[in-house]
């Protein structure tokens, strides 16, 4: 674990993991960065997203993936994401989050592939990297609606490494089940505020999340969850920039795949998941009006 700080004096930190065992069986070695939760906008200085940039460039990843809420509330700053997303110097494979929705996905799918960002939207692709193949399953925002993890893994091989993205961390549930031993997501933004636990009673039993931040089910094929999930703490920020306590720092994942479980550097290994709650009907019904009113301010012409 190391920290590096922007020019803005944002600590970002590094977090390094081993990945599952399907991997370590599949593969010699392939460096995986994670970020997640970018918001490239108004509370997140140009800075620290260049300081996440370099950071992850330094580390020579193989692969970098980003789970989603690449931009705020706008699509005003769609260009600075697309140059600073350019600037990466692996290739990217990326899934949108309920921020992307809301301000419009066409323009940011757009702004995204514009800047060499492979988008995956309920599907899955295989990239060969250092002359090894690997699957990478990507579902759309489960938050405002546009998951289907069903019609993200039809005709997936289950001979090759496979790891999964979804913004939303509660999806890997069922693409465990369906065949993908590792899923990378984000969203919470690991509670921003995590002293004395808050972000576990926020997150955990406020809004019923089952996965806050970190590392959760298993890595092994023992008894219990049929996988292993990683849910990032991200870089950005929508709303309050406020970072405290060690878990809700800005953050890098790096996975080393074909890497053995439970080695020394890692910075910490699987958690219990919380008790969680399911969202209701109500919920999403109400999720889904957020949507349209949202939609109504950036209608796809505008994009
Ligand atoms: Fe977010």
């Amino acid at each position: 674990m190391s920290l590096t700080r922007s020019r803005a004096r944002e600590p970002i930190e590094l977090r390094r993991f081993a990945g599952h065992v399907d991997h370590e069986e599949q593969l010699s070695h392939l460096r995986i960065a994670h970020l997640t939760d970018q918001h490239f906008g108004r509370v997140t200085p140009h800075a620290v997203q260049q300081a996440a940039i370099d950071l992850t460039n330094a580390q020579k990843p193989d692969l970098v993936v980003i789970t989603g809420d690449f931009v705020c509330h706008s699509q005003e700053f769609l260009d600075e994401l697309e140059e600073s997303l350019a600037l990466l110097d692996a290739p990217v494979i990326g899934v949108l989050g309920n921020h992307d929705h809301w301000s419009g996905a066409t323009a940011v799918r757009r702004s995204l592939r514009k800047a060499g960002v492979e988008v995956l939207d309920n599907a899955h692709t295989t990239i060969t990297l250092r002359n090894q193949q690997l699957q990478v399953v990507g579902l759309d925002d489960a938050y405002t609606g546009h998951a289907d993890s069903d019609l993200a893994t039809k005709g997936l091989r289950r001979d090759l490494p496979t790891i999964g993205l979804s913004h939303i961390a509660e999806e890997a549930d069922r693409l465990w089940e369906l065949g993908v031993p590792l899923v990378f997501s984000g969203h919470t933004h690991a509670g921003q505020v995590t002293l004395a636990r808050m972000h576990e009673i926020f997150l955990g039993k406020l809004i019923g999340h089952k996965y806050v931040h970190g590392l959760y089910g298993c890595r092994t094929r023992q008894l219990g969850p049929k996988g292993a999930l990683y849910v990032g703490a991200g870089i950005g920020a929508a709303v309050m920039p406020l970072r405290l306590g060690e878990r809700a720092r800005r953050e890098v994942a790096i996975f080393e795949l074909g890497a053995k479980a439970g080695a020394a550097w890692e910075h910490h290994r699987e958690q219990p998941a919380l008790k969680g709650r399911p969202p209701s009907e109500k919920t999403k019904e109400k999720r889904k009006r957020q949507l349209e009113k949202k939609k109504r301010k950036h209608p796809p012409e505008a994009e």
